[in-house]
């Protein structure tokens, strides 16, 4: 099964669609976020079904659970209720008394949120002496990935003990994520928090990405810049980020190491991604050569602004009363895109030499997109130039790309409709990975 099979907007399905989901709960305060968290899954398309351990009844309902699930919570390995396996909802269930076995049958993944330190010692040692832990060792390990969302004090979280777990899990094959940092239900403040029902959802949803751009390291410039004309004043333009953003995120998932160079934009930085903050043209120039060094993939989505006032004040231009206004004159900003393109590296990418930079430029017009695209693409130096309409999408949700190389138009989505900058973002990412020879 395919973990995204959205077509346009119109066809919108979630990003779990078809995704069979057990989440367990062991005892821990951040169980609270289980409920946030099944949810979540299950808007995303999941069915998910809900084990808990008699220590995470003390702290949330099976009541609770089982309505956000819409499926009957186990608790015990000695329930006789019989199983609804995967794709029987209210179905004929499985009635041999066996839930451990029954429910991880066709399952895509199990997660356990929160992962107490206790649950993750009995994991470690294969023990069983209950449905959750029994159930987790009863898991075909081939076909049935568990994923760990710690939870715990900072102290627990820092005792050796606890680490060596971490580590030997890891090394039998276990995902464990990442904990959150700040105030503790204990009152203590550090490393240790389970992360919030969003973090864990995102990284479920990479987690069933394909690694399509494993081992490519990718820069990336997004949104616009922002050339100062003085102290408090300055020019800008519309671009809000989404699309460099969405790409950023989407080549995270697809196994990237990714470097965000983003301008002055309010996005939340996607889970995984190295965000470099910038203001002008200048400062994106600066940074975007620094990180291209280290980069084998470079897409450049900024709207950089094509000129910044040639002088820059260092006090506050002061309306004097007399209506006198400021004159501003103008220089033109560095081509950052066609600098780093007419590399030796960037040349090479052209080129198609392994050891080239991969260059993707955008192209926003209000008009004749493929003519403007073409030309940009060669005026440029890129393999890849990827058009859209400017006007009609900066800021916006959705968008239409029309990618275009030396020989070929392709057009995202396929049939020319709007589509989520987050799809879009997806599809582009995986279109940059079979030119690289790594179809997903
Ligand atoms: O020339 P134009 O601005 O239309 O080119 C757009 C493409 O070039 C985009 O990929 C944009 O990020 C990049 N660009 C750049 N530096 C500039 C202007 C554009 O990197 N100064």
């Amino acid at each position: 099964m395919t973990a995204f099979n959205v077509r346009t907007k119109s066809e919108l399905t979630g990003e779990l669609s078809g995704k069979h989901i057990v989440l367990g709960l062991s005892g821990g305060i951040a169980a609270y976020k289980a409920a946030e968290l099944c949810r979540a899954m299950v808007k995303e398309g999941a069915t998910v079904q809900v084990v808990m351990t008699e220590a995470a009844e003390h702290f949330m309902t099976k009541v609770t659970m089982q309505a956000l699930s819409g499926r009957q919570v186990f608790g015990s390995q000695w329930d006789d209720t019989p199983v609804n396996v995967v794709g029987s909802v209210n179905g004929e269930g499985i009635a041999n008394n066996m839930p451990h076995i029954n429910l991880t049958r066709g399952a895509d993944a199990i997660v356990i949120a929160p992962c107490s330190a206790d649950f993750m010692a009995k994991l470690l040692h294969g023990r069983a002496d209950e449905l959750l832990s029994l159930m987790c060792l009863a898991r075909p390990i081939a076909e049935v990935p568990l994923i760990l969302a710690p939870a715990m004090n900072r102290e627990m979280w820092a005792n050796p003990a606890t680490q060596r777990n971490v580590a030997q899990l890891k090394q039998d094959g276990i995902t464990v994520l990442e904990v959150g940092e700040g105030d503790q239900a204990c009152g203590e403040v550090g490393d240790g928090r389970m992360l919030e029902a969003d973090e864990i959802l995102a990284d479920l949803i990479a987690f069933f990405t394909p690694k399509s751009l494993l081992g490519q390291k990718v820069l990336i410039t997004a949104g616009p810049t922002y050339e100062a004309i003085d102290p408090v004043r300055g020019i800008t333009n519309l671009s809000s980020g989404k699309m460099g953003f969405a790409i950023a995120r989407a080549a995270v998932e697809a196994g990237a190491d990714v470097t965000l160079i983003a301008g002055p934009v309010s996005l939340p930085t996607p889970r995984g991604v190295k965000r470099v903050d910038v203001k002008s043209a200048q400062n994106m120039l600066l940074a975007s050569v620094k990180y291209a060094n280290y980069a084998t993939i470079f897409i450049a989505s900024a709207a950089v602004a094509d000129w910044r006032p040639a002088n820059s004040a260092d006090h506050k231009l002061k309306k004097e009363g007399s209506g006198t206004v400021p004159q501003l004159s103008f220089v033109e900003n560095p081509d950052i895109l066609a600098t780093i393109a007419q590399s030796e590296r960037g040349k090479k990418g052209l080129s198609g030499m392994p050891d080239g930079l991969f260059c993707v430029g955008f192209a926003a017009e209000s008009q004749d997109l493929l003519a403007n695209a073409q030309a940009k693409r060669i005026r440029k130096g890129v393999p890849l130039l990827v058009g859209n309409i400017g006007p009609a999408t900066f800021g916006q949700d959705d968008n239409a790309l029309l990618l275009v190389d030396a020989k070929t138009v392709k057009e995202l989505p396929e049939h020319g409709h709007a589509a989520s900058k987050r799809y879009l973002a997806q599809q582009l990412v995986a279109d940059i990975a079979a030119r690289l020879g790594h179809p997903a």
